[in-house]
């Protein structure tokens, strides 16, 4: 089916101009950009994002590394979108990443792991509105 998924490209990506190869990658597996934007994230909006994890061990210093500098926010349409996305991102930890996938040649580690993707319907569906109005989804 035709769905929508949330993607933030991080800012360890963003400060080494990885910007246009990640959206690249999306691009080729069929995944197209249908709403974008770059900003920097407070405090506040990195805590509500991430509010599940708030009991984890690494919640402080996610929250950290997301506010440090800059992040790419995206929607990104196609066929099952949210898995495919997945797909191109790879594991969460680089070192169990596959090949070709986004943190296999780009995260530095589990935390600094260069991207975000939403992983279900539900979850996807409240991230995009927590950075989008309906108004910027340009399908
Ligand atoms: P992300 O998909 O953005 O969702 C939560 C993030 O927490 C995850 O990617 C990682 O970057 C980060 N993180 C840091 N340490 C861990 C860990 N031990 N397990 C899972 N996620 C972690």
């Amino acid at each position: 089916a035709l769905e929508r998924t949330f993607s933030i490209i991080k800012p360890d990506a963003v400060r080494r101009n990885l910007i246009g190869k990640i959206i690249a990658k999306f691009e080729e597996a069929g995944l197209r950009p249908i709403a974008l934007k770059k900003i920097h994230m407070t405090r506040a909006q990195a805590e509500g994002f991430y509010a599940v994890h708030k009991e984890r061990p690494f919640f402080g210093e996610l929250v950290e590394q997301m506010i440090a500098s800059p992040v790419v926010v995206q929607v990104l349409e196609g066929e099952n979108a949210i898995l495919k996305n997945r797909e191109v991102m790879g594991a969460t930890n680089p070192e169990n990443a596959a090949e070709g996938t986004v943190r296999k040649e780009f995260a530095l580690s589990i935390g600094e792991n260069s991207v975000h993707g939403s992983d279900a319907p539900e979850t996807a569906a409240e991230e995009i509105k927590f950075f989008f109005n309906d108004d910027e989804l340009v399908g």
